[in-house]
């Protein structure tokens, strides 16, 4: 979709497939292609959200708000109707379960709706004059210019949307590209985008990330740059801007979110905590508990029911009844969690479930290791997927000062009764990163809530009412009182 135009393809294409196999023997499914696009449709995609941000004086970018809600709601009901196909893509792409996808979709359609009441109650605050020492100002929020948006494979749907929604209503124009995993998905989708904002405001590119974005990114014509996803193709994509200071970064990057269990911690909800918040789409979240200290008081009682509940989980495809462990969306993924299994076995953990590594060609289940030490890799990288590592602590001191010195400051799970005890730590834990859930396991939403990180974990902060703020700028009209 470039300028308004559902273009016809006759380049390359991508095949794309599920690692969701419907043959006896491991095949897996096609379903379906994406044109493989290069440099010259990332320029086209560039004018054309250039020319409709036209140096500020588009029509997107100085149309009246209500008209902008129109245009947003006209999308959203056309986007309700593609609620069937968008799921079922959900479940195929990436594997998601079918509660899971539709929880998905839902989320999704509620963001945008909570999105444009934040938007009117943010116009009203700034239709307030504010007036100081005899000068009356209108303080407004602005577009910010030309937004590069790259949203992630685990949420491809309701990520993506939370970057572009707030993106194009702020008045922004908008050059988006799916994810790898999950990218059919915002096929059914084209339509309503085209049908529903003035040409050019939303560009959508398929392709390879480096192919597409990069080329963009090195005009120095793009105003934010807004991804979801790893710390190193943001990177690259920042340097490639021959301005770079003055882009506007709104990232949502890696986290390594610990699960702290404190001596005194309510074992059972604890426990369903950490399942939970462990291994909820199989590990692949950027909330996702990465890492569990436990108290040695408890660890024994922990980790040995721990590791039944994990194998009690159901494993199978996103349809089932009942399904938790689903096939892995990344063909390498079983691989590389198993490298982490491997080096975590060699430097002296042990797998303490019973099933935790057995594979299949699109999984590997879930291994809850301990003891786990900092030289191990399992310990020091993000693993989004199913691998459990267990760290064991007598004073709190040892995971504090860990999370001080690792490069990411997401959130955190404190599990624990005494007050006393958890007060300061609370407040200690706050200072090392944004979001301390008691006794609850880590979680973006709800979506009201702000959602970013300190270190690398992010750039600033998402949510209905941060985001509208993320990609947009404070303007003033300022007058006297004479
Ligand atoms: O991948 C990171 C997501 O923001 C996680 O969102 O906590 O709603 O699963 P969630």
């Amino acid at each position: 979709l470039v300028g308004g135009t559902l273009k016809s393809w006759g380049g390359p294409v991508t095949e794309v497939y599920s690692s969701i196999s419907t043959t006896p023997s491991y095949q897996p499914t096609l379903l379906g292609s994406i044109p493989d696009m290069g440099e010259e449709a990332a320029h086209e995609a560039l004018e054309a959200a250039l020319n409709a941000y036209d140096k500020g004086k588009g029509v997107w970018p100085t149309m009246k708000v209500r008209d902008r809600i129109a245009c947003m709601e006209k999308f959203l009901k056309q986007m309700i109707t593609q609620r069937e196909p968008v799921v079922r893509l959900l479940m195929w792409e990436i594997g998601k379960s079918l509660p899971d996808s539709e929880k998905e979709f839902d989320r999704t359609v509620e963001y945008i709706r909570d999105t444009l009441e934040e938007y009117k109650q943010l116009d009203r605050d700034c239709a307030r004059f504010k007036k100081a020492e005899g000068v009356y100002a209108h303080i407004r929020r602005g577009p910010l210019g030309v937004v590069l948006c790259l949203g992630p494979y685990n949420y491809p749907l309701n990520e993506t949307f939370a970057l572009l929604i707030p993106a194009i209503i702020m008045g922004n124009t908008t050059i988006f590209k799916p994810a790898k995993h999950g990218v059919l998905l915002i096929t059914p989708l084209l339509e309503a985008f085209r049908n529903s904002f003035p040409k050019g405001v939303v560009n959508i590119l398929f392709g390879r990330g480096r192919a597409v974005a990069g080329p963009i990114m090195k005009t120095g014509k793009v105003d934010v740059l807004a991804l979801i996803g790893n710390s190193l193709s943001a990177n690259a994509l920042q340097e490639q801007h021959p301005k770079s200071n003055r882009l506007r970064l709104v990232l949502g990057l890696e986290a390594k979110n610990p699960a702290i269990i404190m001596p005194d911690a309510d074992l059972d909800l604890t426990l369903q905590e950490c399942l939970a918040g462990t291994l909820s789409f199989n590990g692949q979240r950027c909330t996702a508990l990465k890492i569990v200290y436990v108290h040695e008081d408890v660890r024994e009682k922990f980790l040995s029911a721990f590791s039944e509940a994990v194998d009690a989980l159901k494993f199978g495809n996103p349809w089932d009844e009942g399904v938790k462990l689903t096939p892995l969306p990344e063909p390498g993924k079983p691989d590389y969690i198993q490298e982490l299994i491997d080096d975590a076995l060699a430097r002296g953990a042990k797998i303490m479930n019973a099933k935790g590594g057995q594979r299949t060609e699109n999984f590997i289940w879930p291994a809850v290791l301990y003891p786990v030490t900092r030289d191990m890799r399992v310990y020091q990288e993000e693993q989004f997927g199913p691998v459990i590592p267990v760290v064991s602590f007598r004073e709190i001191d040892e995971p504090l000062d860990d999370m001080a010195s690792s490069n990411y400051g997401q959130q955190v799970s404190l599990f624990g009764k005494d007050v006393y005890t958890l007060a300061p730590l609370i407040d200690t834990l706050a200072n090392l990163v944004c979001r301390v859930n008691l006794n609850s396991s880590c979680q973006r939403g709800p979506d009201v809530y702000p959602f970013t990180g300190r270190k690398d974990s992010a750039q600033s902060t998402l949510s209905v009412h941060d985001a509208l703020r993320s990609f947009s700028i404070r303007t003033f009209v300022a007058f006297k009182d004479n």
